[in-house]
């Protein structure tokens, strides 16, 4: 949300459609009036004054909940009051504040989901192919559903005329499945995820891998293009402020806090957080001394879900670390050393499983499971990675915490109204799978999450 206090005016962002496969949510067709959309209200009555839809009729989960902010900028000789966003569909939108006109769109990173915005009518020109829905076909698309700018705030320098945008490159293979039927504590958004699922082929890996990356972009809002970026192995990199002082501070998924130059992006300053960092740091002085916060952790969407991917991008360790930093010119605090050690994942490649309940099983945490425990049941730090718990390792243990709420206390409660024994025992044979193939791929040892 923003304010803005001269034209007493309120915007906000929409969110997406859900469930995301359209043929769901209208028969596949309509713009879906205000979904992903900027929408304008008058701050005391709540009347609308205008929206801009960003992406109409979505299907991919491209919100536009997105920071907003609000500057006067010079377009064409002539200042502008405007409202600047990059929601996750890809594009960075300047839009008139007042009018809600669209001055300009253009892609921040590579994208396929739409080839541009036509200025003339304000909509994107959309990929047919990408229209996963429609052609029945399923379909790498770009920006995933992590978009290519998730919440992470971006920043706007007024000295440098400039956005520091915390940006991202990920593909998702989209499959719709028209047939899918709701259930409670599953994600229910129409998509067949199973498609979606890494092969464990070393080769195959690398190659999803390099085409995700995390990018710190510096974008000239007038001219709409990229002035300097820093790459990052990985997605989901912190939020961003820069200081009157000419600098640009960033976590990192790879556990530190960075300062770059606001002009151009020379690196100037690092330190390890011992964690991921996705929150963005703030800047504050008290009795006349500048300090630096920042919330360090790791967590969101992306650990929970995206499994190799975010092993990848922390670096091929991850882990939360809740703290709160700060720092000022001088100071000389140390972290104490990391407490956590390498953990084992223990040898299960002895059991014998049937290919067949593994597959069940496959289907079953792909739709209950994996939004929390990971892709593939790779952790991302946040919490426990299947494949090295003891859990597994014997039925009624796995039935009491996966069925019967044995941790709920923990945050992970019981399945047991939704999925059967049966079922239950086919995650636990396609859990042993998992570590199986691991075990393989020589990839066991981790912090201890
Ligand atoms: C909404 C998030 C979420 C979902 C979805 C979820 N879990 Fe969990 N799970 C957790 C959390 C959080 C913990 C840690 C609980 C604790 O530490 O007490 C956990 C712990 C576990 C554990 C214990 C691991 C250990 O070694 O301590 C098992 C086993 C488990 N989950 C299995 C599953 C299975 C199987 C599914 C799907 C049917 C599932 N979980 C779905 C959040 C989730």
């Amino acid at each position: 949300m923003a304010f803005d206090s001269d034209l007493n005016t309120l915007y906000f962002g929409v969110g997406n459609g859900t469930p995301w496969n359209p043929n769901l949510r209208s028969a596949g067709e309509g713009d879906n009036w205000f979904l992903s959309s900027i929408v304008a209200v008058d701050a005391d009555s709540g009347e609308y004054k205008w929206h801009y839809q960003t992406t109409p009729g979505e299907g991919w989960d491209y919100t536009a909940t997105q920071h907003m902010i609000l500057a006067d900028l010079k377009i064409k000789e002539i200042v502008r009051k405007v409202l600047i966003q990059a929601p996750k569909n890809g594009f960075f939108y300047v839009l008139d504040r007042e009018t809600g006109e669209l001055l300009s769109a253009e892609n921040f990173v590579d994208i396929n989901w739409a080839s541009h915005v036509d200025l003339e009518t304000g909509r994107p020109v959309v990929n047919p192919e990408a229209q996963y829905w429609k052609t029945g076909k399923t379909t790498f698309v770009s920006p995933a559903f992590l978009g290519a700018h998730n919440w992470h705030p971006m920043s706007y320098s007024k000295d440098t005329g400039l956005v520091y945008l915390p940006a991202q490159e990920l593909a998702f293979p989209y499959m719709a499945d028209d047939n899918q039927v709701p259930k409670n504590l599953a994600v229910n958004i129409g998509i067949d995820t199973t498609f979606s699922a890494i092969p464990d082929i070393p080769e195959v890996i690398d190659e999803i891998k390099k085409m995700s990356k995390g990018l710190l972009v510096a974008w000239d809002p007038v001219a709409q293009k990229e002035v300097w970026s820093v790459e990052y192995p990985g997605a989901w990199n912190g939020g961003v402020l820069s200081t009157a002082g000419g600098l640009v501070f960033q976590g990192t998924a790879t556990g530190f806090l960075n300062a770059y130059s606001a002009i151009d992006g020379e690196a100037l300053w690092s330190f390890p957080t011992q964690t991921g960092v996705v929150a963005p740091p703030i800047s504050y002085a008290v009795d006349g001394e500048q300090y630096i916060t920042v919330s360090a952790g790791w967590g969101g969407i992306f650990p929970l879900i995206s499994g190799v991917l975010a092993w990848d991008a922390a670096d091929g360790q991850p882990i939360n670390r809740s703290r709160l930093l700060t720092f000022k010119l001088g100071g000389s605090a140390e972290l104490p050393p990391a407490s956590e050690q390498l953990r084992d994942m223990p040898d299960l490649t002895a059991i014998d499983l049937d290919p067949e309940v593994v597959k069940l099983g496959f289907g079953v945490y792909e739709r209950f499971c994996a939004g929390c425990h990971g892709g593939g049941a790779i952790g991302g730090g946040v919490v426990p990675d299947l494949r090295y718990s003891g859990f597994i390792q014997e039925a009624a243990a796995f039935k009491s915490a996966v069925l019967d709420g044995l941790l709920e206390a923990g945050g992970m409660v019981g399945f047991g109204s939704e999925i059967s024994e049966e079922e239950a025992e086919a995650i636990r044979a396609y859990l042993i799978f998992r570590n199986q193939v691991a075990q393989k791929l020589g990839d066991t040892k981790r912090l201890s999450r």
